[in-house]
């Protein structure tokens, strides 16, 4: 069987079928996945329900795994290994956490517009999320183009930020949320990077609009004056037309590229238990990552 796809939005989101990702792959099967990602952003695998060690082993394909915020605050954990990020509001005993637990706080942080692990370097490059259990209703997780939302730009916005670096850092979006006990060592753990407004994709040539709410200021701009840049253009980037919402489905995997794309959960009742879990690789080496 060869990898098949199937449009879901123009140039940006497609169905990928035809290939069981639960067993082990060829290289012209992760090829062609790669090629895919590259012609569009976002893949979604109908009715593959992976195991821990499934999920372990398709997202290896794609690069070394990365840990994101759990080099800050490790604690208990669900699964058999620390590169799989539990996104789910399930305590580590598999209760479904209570609204003041310190999960739900990381549960909010996600229906933030972001990229995974932005505040790093490296940054993520493919995240894969696998749907366990969702709840009755809400909870569908959003996606937007970045490469669409750079090419809708204004001239005199492209001109404005051609050359304008961003600084990530992790915590940022927890401290807009309340979320502010940590350490010292702990808010130090993953020092903020920088990372150019605008990129240019190495694999597809295409320019992307680098933003998210890890993006907390503008190099060489004042606080005030970065952060409102960033909200604008973080505005723009999520307009309905550069959106698509994935309502999940148990088995359910969808693959994003995070150096092209933002995305978000949405609101659901906390009561009812919702279970994701994610693999993420991390970038390699690029032209950007050399010149940031
Ligand atoms: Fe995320």
């Amino acid at each position: 069987m060869a990898l098949s796809l199937t449009p879901l939005t123009p140039g940006f989101v497609a169905e990928a079928s035809g290939l069981d990702i639960s067993r082990p792959l060829d290289e012209v099967s992760v090829r062609a996945i790669e090629k895919a990602m590259d012609d569009y952003a976002v893949l979604v695998f109908r009715d593959q329900p992976l195991d821990q060690d499934q999920q372990i082993r398709f997202a290896k394909y794609f690069g070394p795994l990365d840990l994101g915020l759990r080099k800050v605050k490790g604690g208990a954990h669900r699964f058999d290994y620390a590169e799989l990020a539990d996104i789910s509001n399930v305590t580590a005993d598999g209760a479904v956490a209570g609204r003041e637990h310190a999960k739900i706080v990381g549960n909010i942080a996600n229906q933030l517009w972001h990229s995974d692990s932005s505040f790093q370097r490296p940054r993520a490059k493919y995240s894969m999320l696998s749907a366990v259990v969702v709840p009755g209703h809400g909870g569908e997780t959003e996606f937007a183009d970045l490469r669409a939302a750079y090419d809708h730009l204004p001239a005199d916005m492209k001109a404005t930020i051609r050359d304008l670096k961003a600084v990530h850092y992790a915590l940022h979006s927890r401290f807009l949320l309340g979320d502010t006990d940590y350490t010292e060592a702990q808010r130090q753990a993953i020092p903020a990077v920088q990372w150019p407004l605008v990129q240019t994709d190495p694999r597809s040539g295409r320019k992307i609009l680098f933003v998210g709410i890890h993006a907390c200021e503008v190099v060489g701009m004042t606080v005030a004056e970065g952060r409102m840049l960033l909200l604008d253009l973080l505005e723009h980037a999520t307009q309905r037309e550069f959106v698509y919402r994935h309502h999940w489905r148990v088995g359910d995997l969808v693959m994003w590229d995070n150096t092209a794309t933002l995305h978000r959960g949405r609101r659901f009742d906390f009561g009812q238990r919702r279970e994701l879990r994610r693999a993420t690789t991390e970038e390699v080496q690029t032209s950007i990552e050399a010149a940031a």
